[in-house]
């Protein structure tokens, strides 16, 4: 099928032409009148805080609500992402020197909460269409110390699961799966959250699921359930009863402060109610998109096999930059002058980050240096080519579609089959004066 948007070939609006339009979405998040109700009737009554199910039934009935729709598993809301990632590591006991393989291509707390644990991240590449971690390249990095795979379900996009997991199980690994961006999604019919040993979600405010600020941890485990709520909420929720016996020695207040807020705890309900329409909305827009970009040439979005359903949290395009002739950075300026914004989200390969390099570091000091430094880990200089490909090449932008919006849906077609319509003029412009100022997140 062709699209039905014919490409303009009129004047560049970066070269001083007339641009498309602004591309803008509906408000979100969206909170219905009952979360902000119930979430009201929750500072009247002055029930701001509280630590477990017992004392506070909201906390269980949003742990309920998570659970059934992770098929039952264990759920412990906390106070972030980060937070249920570091519960899910410290439940599993992951720490002191162990190794996790993961992916340099993510946002920097999918690494942190392994940092924090004192163990160790081990980086593979990523999928060049994707992002996402690549299986075939994890046995390679196993070692004797290796504890764990932390896969992260970027942009929304789920990452391998059932491979994953056969790698895991093969090697008596545990499996933590970050779903921070991609709450809903579903690979041949299994949720992200529901494969792993543990999974860790954010629900801060600009997320699929948006609080204000808070999180969970799922897990099929119980015991996981326990460890993770003893380093981050206290002995509150040891009154929860149902804490196994030999754990609540080891139950006190030596804990980083990951408990929920109540408040959040509403909000977590309430929003679960809607995602699933919220998810199906964000699907729609994209097969729209796809169907006017049939005949695009140099930005594409990634083919995702049958059983995929991402949830879209962002749009991650690739840019064919040796075919077009011109860089990521000038594409993404020409899109922007056109009323379109987007950025490449990873601005370099995390290994590359200075605070994980102890050898030659000059800033602050940080707890995991030491831990580094004592196992000898040198990420400066890590090949990683499809992360350094994509973070000159990709371009992503927030996708928030979950009231109907067509028009914008064919304003963003337009957008990008005008500029492509006209990457003539764009090699000459990158000829004649460089290229445009880095898109990269600052
Ligand atoms: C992939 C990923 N992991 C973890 C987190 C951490 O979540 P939070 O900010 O709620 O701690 C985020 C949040 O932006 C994220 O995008």
């Amino acid at each position: 099928m062709s699209s039905t948007i014919a490409p303009a070939t009129s004047k560049l609006a970066l070269l001083g032409g007339t641009p498309v339009g602004k591309i803008s979405y509906p408000k979100f998040p969206v909170f219905t009148d009952r979360a902000i109700e119930r979430t009201a009737e929750m500072l009247r009554a002055g029930k701001t805080f509280g630590v477990g199910r017992k004392h506070v039934p909201e906390i269980g009935e949003a742990e309920e609500v998570i659970s059934q729709y992770h098929g039952g598993r264990h759920v412990l809301a906390t106070s972030s992402g980060h937070a249920a990632l570091q519960s899910a590591l410290a439940g599993l006991e992951i720490c002191c020197g162990d190794e996790v393989i993961t992916t340099p291509y993510t946002w920097g707390a999918s690494i942190s909460c392994i940092l924090h644990q004192n163990a160790i991240p081990v980086f593979v590449d990523v999928e060049r269409d994707t992002g996402l971690i690549d299986p075939e390249l994890i046995e390679a990095a196993i070692t004797p110390r290796t504890r764990a795979i932390l896969a992260v379900h970027l942009f929304g996009q789920p990452a391998k699961l059932k491979r994953l997991r056969a790698i895991a199980d093969k090697h008596k690994l545990m499996l933590i799966e970050d779903g921070s961006q991609a709450h809903g999604a579903e690979i041949d019919g299994q949720k992200v959250g529901t494969v792993g040993d543990a999974a860790g979600f954010s629900c801060m405010g600009g997320k699929l699921l948006a609080t204000t600020e808070s999180g969970y941890m799922v897990t099929p485990h119980e015991s996981v359930y326990w460890k993770g709520a003893m380093i981050g909420q206290h002995m509150g929720r040891a009154t929860d009863g149902g804490m196994p016996a030999e754990l609540k020695p080891y139950c006190d207040s030596l804990v980083y402060t990951y408990r929920v807020a109540p408040f959040n705890a509403v909000l977590l309900t309430e929003q679960f109610k809607k995602i699933d329409a919220e998810l199906a909305s964000r699907r729609r827009h994209v097969d729209l998109l796809r169907a006017h970009l049939v005949d695009g040439k140099f930005l594409k979005l990634p083919n995702y096999g049958a059983g995929v359903k991402p949830s879209f949290h962002l749009l991650s395009f690739t840019l064919d930059s040796a075919a077009a002739g011109i860089t990521r950075d000038t594409f993404s300026a020409a899109l922007k002058a056109e009323g379109f914004n987007t950025i490449g989200y990873v601005p370099s390969p995390i290994s590359d980050w200075p605070r994980l390099h102890w050898q030659d570091y000059a800033g602050p000091r940080v707890s995991w240096l030491s831990t580094l430094e004592a196992a000898g880990v040198d990420y400066r200089h890590l090949p990683l080519p499809n992360t350094r490909w994509r973070v000159d090449n990709a371009l992503e932008t927030g996708f928030d579609m979950v009231e109907p919006n067509e028009p914008m849906v064919e304003r963003i077609a337009e957008i990008i089959l005008k500029v492509e319509a006209n990457i003539d003029e764009l090699r000459d412009l990158e000829r004649r004066d460089g290229p445009s100022a880095p898109a990269v997140r600052g």
